[in-house]
């Protein structure tokens, strides 16, 4: 599994539009002073953050997004980890792993203005919390359709992950032929000032959904969003042959798999040494006296 830090669902659809925002965030904050906090954020550049002291005078709004940001990167870590032990798990005790690849991306500060500007929301820090759920992305690539519920239910099913909202666009596609699934979740993370509940949102597709979206990032990109209806109806098209390989993908690998009893060994796991410790549990097991009866009797 790889995590690569700049590879991620911040190539969505509406990231990088042209449109920047009319004033800025806060107390005028412009979005080249927030890209310089959300750089001194990451721990970049120290001068970056300076920089914006002087411009805006002000260490407590810098400070505010530098927690901010900092947060939602901590996020994006709750989440990785979550997976990389799924991943694992999946890898050791079900001999097979769904998980082909794992990206992530944090927002940038420019992105982040747009989108609120385009959702006609005045910014604010508020405003980002509430109205921005995809500042923390993270994107899950499986190898088959059924992979992608796997990880996904094993994701949303744990304690400490409130989802705040699941979209199912493999049983419902976008009329593009967009296929994923969505969730977006809030999980906790424990800063110095306590634990905080985070939103991160989380796209499971899988490698030919992956291919397909990215390609159509692309086109939409190049033709600034106004794709002519040829191109939008050959890449619908093109959805539609990728879905139907992942049906047959998937009907093949599920031939040729056999039970799951008649897997090999598991890589990684010393087979002897579970066998050495399964004898000596049995002859422990063995040599260990049954319960006397008066001492079962109460
Ligand atoms: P945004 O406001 O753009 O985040 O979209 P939304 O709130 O309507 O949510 P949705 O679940 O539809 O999409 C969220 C993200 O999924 C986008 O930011 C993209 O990363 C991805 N996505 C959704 N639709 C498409 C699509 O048609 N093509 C591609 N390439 N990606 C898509
Ligand atoms: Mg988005």
């Amino acid at each position: 599994m790889a995590g690569g830090p700049t590879a991620g669902p911040d190539d969505d659809l509406t990231d990088g539009l042209a449109g920047g925002l009319a004033g800025g965030l806060a107390d005028g904050l412009t979005a080249d002073q927030l890209a310089d906090a959300s750089a001194a954020s990451v721990g970049s550049d120290s001068s970056a953050g300076s920089a914006l002291d002087l411009l805006t005078g002000g260490q407590n709004l810098r400070e505010q997004f530098v927690r901010l940001m900092m947060s939602y990167k901590a996020g994006i870590s709750e989440v990785l980890t979550k997976i990389a032990i799924l991943s694992d798990e999946f890898a050791l005790l079900h001999r097979s792993n769904p998980i082909e690849h794992v990206t992530h991306r944090l927002k940038t500060p420019q992105s982040m203005l747009e989108k609120l500007s385009r959702k006609g929301v005045d910014p604010s820090f508020e405003a980002i919390k509430r109205d921005l759920t995809d500042i923390a992305g993270v994107r899950i690539t499986c190898s088959f359709i059924a992979d992608t519920y796997r990880v996904c239910d094993a994701l949303v099913a744990q304690d400490d992950i409130t989802v705040l909202q699941l979209k199912d666009y493999i049983k419902q596609p976008k009329p593009n032929g967009y296929r994923s699934l969505h969730a977006i979740v809030q999980v906790p993370v424990f800063l110095s000032s306590g634990p905080a509940p985070v939103t991160v949102e989380v796209q499971i597709r899988t490698i030919a959904m992956d291919f397909w979206a990215s390609l159509e990032h692309k086109i939409f990109y190049k033709y600034n969003g106004a794709v002519p209806p040829e191109l939008v109806a050959s890449l619908t098209d093109a959805a539609e042959t990728a879905c139907e390989l992942d049906q047959r993908m998937e009907r093949l690998h599920d031939e040729v798999r056999g039970p799951a009893s008649a897997a090999g060994p598991v890589l990684g796991v010393d087979e002897a040494a579970i066998r050495t410790l399964a004898s000596l549990i049995a002859a422990a097991k063995s040599a260990t006296p049954p319960p006397s009866p008066e001492s079962s009797s109460d």
